[in-house]
This record gives structure tokens, sequence and C-alpha cells, in this order.
């Protein structure tokens, strides 16, 4: 299916790295692949699995108008034979609104547009019977993938490293990616989250979807215990950027190479280089995990017509 082998760790070399003595890497899961690129294989892996075990013949699953889970799983299901159903945010929305859509509809992927009332219920019990009642072969994914199958996909990240670092950083949305690197973590590691959203409680919203997973108290706490939540870096909140943020990454993009997208890695790689220099760490090896939030190694911003790669 996907070949994760692509995602590699590579060094990165940076000034204010080399000068404090600090070994940089990135897991590139960005290079997975064009469209299921980033997190998204690794939320929706065991959730195909489970629906082909289930003998369900398709995924349905929920995102707003430009949502890159509604895109992943368009493009993963059709990549595995399965159908997929999209309950798109805004009934003022149709398959043509933007290209993120029209490419579902090419995936194959049919697309429901609810009202933002109707959306907001997407998480609640009863709706989901409904759904379950009106498409008995869908297999319901939430939004983002984030429940149990995607937090254990998010497991395996760690698995493909040497996992020797003494800190890793992530970008938060739903906490599943974070989550799931948490549970991989060596005892000598400690995890940095970067929240995308303003005034999110990262560490309640871990808490509540270990809860749900079932994973033993005890070792919840220890693993909330060693993980640091930089709240800081929303630049404003979920969707929001500011022109110090895109300078820095076309900064890092000249020196480097590696595309960040402004929603989610770019945040997390400022807050990482803000972390250094404001900790005066040293001696250490850190760990980047790229997400992904780009597509075929492209971000354009096209309010200010900039492109990082
Ligand atoms: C590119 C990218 N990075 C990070 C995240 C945050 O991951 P999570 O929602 O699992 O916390 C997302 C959201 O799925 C994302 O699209």
């Amino acid at each position: 299916m996907f070949d994760t082998k692509k995602s590699i760790v590579q060094e990165l070399f940076l000034p204010q790295f080399n000068k404090q003595n600090i070994q940089l890497f990135i897991k590139r899961d960005d290079l997975i692949d064009e469209f299921v690129s980033g997190n998204k294989w690794r939320k929706l892996k065991y959730n195909i699995a489970h629906t082909q075990q289930q003998k369900k013949t398709g995924v349905l699953t929920f995102g707003g108008a430009f949502s890159n889970h509604l895109l992943a799983t368009a493009s993963a299901c059709n990549v595995v034979g399965l159908h997929s159903l999209g309950i798109v945010r805004g009934d003022e929305l149709h398959q043509d609104s933007n290209n993120l859509l029209k490419k579902c509809t090419e995936l194959g992927m049919k697309l429901k547009f609810i009202s933002r009332e109707e959306y907001h219920l997407r998480n609640e019990k009863s709706y989901y019977e409904e759904l379950n009642f009106e498409f008995p072969n869908y297999q319901i994914v939430p939004e983002g993938g984030s429940n149990y199958y995607g937090m254990i996909g998010c497991q395996e990240i760690l698995q493909e490293t040497s996992n020797d670092f003494d800190h890793i950083f992530v970008a938060q949305g739903t906490t599943t990616t974070s989550a799931g690197i948490a549970l991989g973590l060596k005892e000598s590691c400690q995890l940095h989250v970067v929240p995308v959203l303003k005034g999110f409680d990262a560490l309640a919203e871990m808490n509540a979807l270990f809860k749900y997973s079932g994973i033993d108290a005890d070792m919840v706490a220890e693993i909330l215990e060693r993980t640091d939540v930089l709240s800081e870096y929303h630049f404003g909140g979920y969707g929001k950027y500011t022109p110090e943020l895109l300078d820095f990454m076309e900064m890092i993009f000249k020196i480097t190479n590696v595309p960040l997208d402004p929603i989610y890695t770019g945040k997390v790689f400022f807050a990482l280089h803000d972390w250094v220099i404001k900790t005066n760490t040293t001696n250490s090896k850190i760990l980047l995990i790229h997400t992904g939030g780009i597509q075929g190694g492209k971000f354009i911003e096209q309010k200010e017509g900039r492109i990082f790669s």
C-alpha cells in the first residue's frame, strides 16, 4: 500500500544548533505519498484494516472544505479498493467548490454536504447511530482519523527511528499523532508538543484519547509528566500565521531544502528553534516529526504569492 520506508530520518544542519552542539534530525513522513502524506497514512492504516476486518465496503469520515484528511481518505480508499464517503462541513458547498473537493470526487469519494449545525453533532453517539443506519456498509472514522486506530498507527513512527533522542518535537491538532508517539517514548526522552489551536488544553485532550483507548492510567500519568506543552506558538490560532513565520519557513527551506506548511510543521519548527535558543540547551539529540501538510512537496501561500518549494 503506502511505503513508510520513504519516510527517512534526515540530519539537518542549522547554524544555531551547531553552535550549541545539538544534533537535529527530522522524520520525513511528508515523503510517504503525495496525497496520503505525513501523519495521514499513519492514522488511516489501522482504520482501513479495521474496516476490512469488519467486512465493510467503505470508509465514512468528516472534514471541512480544505481537509487534507478527506483527500487522504479518498486516495487511500481508492488504492485499497474501498468506497469512501466524505461528510463535509458547509451545505453551501458542492463538489466543484475547490480543487481539493474536486480531487476527492475524482478519486471516487462521494461527498455529502451538511450544515454547520449538523456538523457540530459529528461526535454525538446518536448521530453516529443515524449514520450507521443510513450507511451500514461504511466504517465511520472520526474527523482527522482521531481514534484508537489512528493513535496506534502513529505509534509506529518512532519504531522507524533509532529512538535514542533526548527530545522529540511534534505539532498538535487533535493530539492523535503526539499520543501515538508518546506511547513509544523511551524513558530518557522528553516530548514537546506544539498545539496549533489557541487556548487548547493539550494534556487534557491527550488524557481523554488515552482514557477512551483504554490505556493504563499509571502509564498515562507517567507519559503526561514527560510531555512539555509549548502553547505559545499558535500564531493567532488554527490556520493563522504571520510574516515572521513565513520568513522563518523560507529560511529553513533555503538552508535545508525541507518544505514546511504554515499550519502545522512551520509552527513546530519555529517553536523548536526558539526553544533551543531560550533554554540554551546543549549536547542534545533532537528529533522533529514532519507530519506533512504539503502536497507533492509544495505548500503554496496564495495570499502572499509565496511558494516555498
Ligand atoms: C500536517 C499535519 N500535522 C500535524 C497534524 C496534527 O496531528 P494530530 O491531529 O494528530 O494532533 C495534522 C492534523 O492532522 C496535520 O494535518
